[in-house]
């Protein structure tokens, strides 16, 4: 008799029983990383699946989460280069993406990274048919689109983390000026997740106490406390912009370039500068919206859907509005009152956006 038997008298022979709320994060990088210690410490998941090409880099991660498996209270924690492991996700995470190479045109990275989508979304599809497909790889609003083609499923099933981030960052921001906790600020940043979101100055208020109405100056040059600055360096927290990857031209790649220079003393780009990406801030927000949509909590966030046929959109482009998150995924969206110039910006980005969209290969 094994110490095991001598240990443990069975009374019962237990049926497997198939994971209810099984979230997989795609790509082990450093945010996909981030995404998964964070649904992993909220406790939003009864099983965790991870999947990535690079094989050591994933068995590695995996045996590091699995010996923290004391302090989590998610039993199952798997990972493999082979999508069988993914199987009845209720929630997909994808994170893949390749990194831009010296000298490459940011259009040829988004089409590289369409390539590893036409993999990994297929393969997604066929072994969870109805999940919901969460991007976060860049450009975000690009990239759902393209997910949302390979995948053939309903639009509120593939969601883009698109500006969660930027408003996670500007409501961070507003607090730091405030000396308010983030969650009392409240502020919207929508469009496209990068260079040309959109901040809604009319709608930034704490309590309930309009920010413009005191100011009515606010988000504009005129404003002598220049809280547009606080929107720019949102923009610039990211080092990825997905507006200026449809350039691809020498003369726009310098612009960047000068402009990244310029703005070496802000707080975000130094976050770039110093460690090399961004990571925990994603991670989090990814979790904040794991958590709606597995908790069925119809929160509001701003995340990257199909806006055709809104605010004057007339193409088929994904940009960020606030939308309602629960279990059947995006289920509504609501309705900015947005004034005509922040109107003609969500067009003007649509506009770049659809322009890259166009010369895709999917
Ligand atoms: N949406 C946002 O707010 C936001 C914020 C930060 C970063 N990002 C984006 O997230 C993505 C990941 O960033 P990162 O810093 O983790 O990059 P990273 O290079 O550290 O990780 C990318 C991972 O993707 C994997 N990968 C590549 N091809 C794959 C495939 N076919 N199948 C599975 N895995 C594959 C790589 O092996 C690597 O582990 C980037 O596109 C980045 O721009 C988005």
């Amino acid at each position: 008799m094994s110490t095991k038997e001598k240990l443990i008298s069975h009374v019962m022979k237990e049926e497997p029983v198939a994971s209810a709320n099984k979230v997989t994060v795609v790509g082990v990088g450093m945010v996909g990383m981030a995404c998964a210690i964070s649904v992993l410490l909220k406790d939003l998941c009864d099983e965790l699946a991870l999947v990535d090409v690079m094989e050591d880099k994933l068995k590695g991660e995996i045996m590091d989460l699995q010996h923290g498996s004391l302090f989590l209270k998610t039993h199952k924690i798997v990972a493999d280069k082979d999508y069988s492991v993914t199987a009845n996700s209720k929630l997909v995470v994808v994170t893949a993406g390749a990194r831009q190479q010296e000298g490459e045109s940011r259009l040829n990275l988004v089409q590289r990274n369409v390539n590893i989508f036409k993999f990994i979304i297929p393969n997604i599809v066929k072994h969870s048919p109805n999940c919901i497909i969460l991007v976060v790889s860049n450009p975000v609003d690009i990239l759902t689109y393209v997910a949302w083609k390979l995948s053939g499923f309903p639009r509120h099933r593939v969601i883009g983390s698109g500006t969660n981030l930027d408003s996670a960052r500007f409501r961070h921001l507003m607090g730091e000026k405030l000396n308010i906790h983030p969650s009392s600020c409240h502020g919207w940043i929508i469009g496209e997740h990068g260079d040309s979101s959109v901040p809604v100055w009319s709608g930034v208020n704490v309590a309930g106490v309009s920010l413009q109405g005191l100011n009515p100056q606010m988000g504009t040059e005129g404003d002598s406390e220049n809280w547009k600055a606080v929107h720019k360096e949102v923009v610039d927290g990211e080092a990825y912009s997905p507006t200026s990857s449809t350039a691809g031209t020498d003369e726009k790649d310098q612009q960047n370039e000068s402009k990244m220079k310029m703005l070496e003393h802000t707080w975000a780009y130094e976050v770039i500068r110093l460690k090399g990406y961004t990571s925990w801030a994603i991670g989090m927000s990814v979790a904040n919206l794991v958590e709606s949509i597995l908790k069925n909590l119809h929160k509001v966030h701003p995340v990257s859907t199909l806006v055709q046929g809104m605010h004057g959109v007339k193409d088929e482009v994904f940009l960020s509005v606030p939308s309602v998150l629960g279990n059947s995924g995006l289920t509504d969206v609501i309705h900015m009152t947005l004034k005509p110039d922040e109107e003609k910006q969500l067009m003007s980005s649509a506009d770049t956006l659809w322009g890259v969209q166009k010369e895709l290969v999917l």
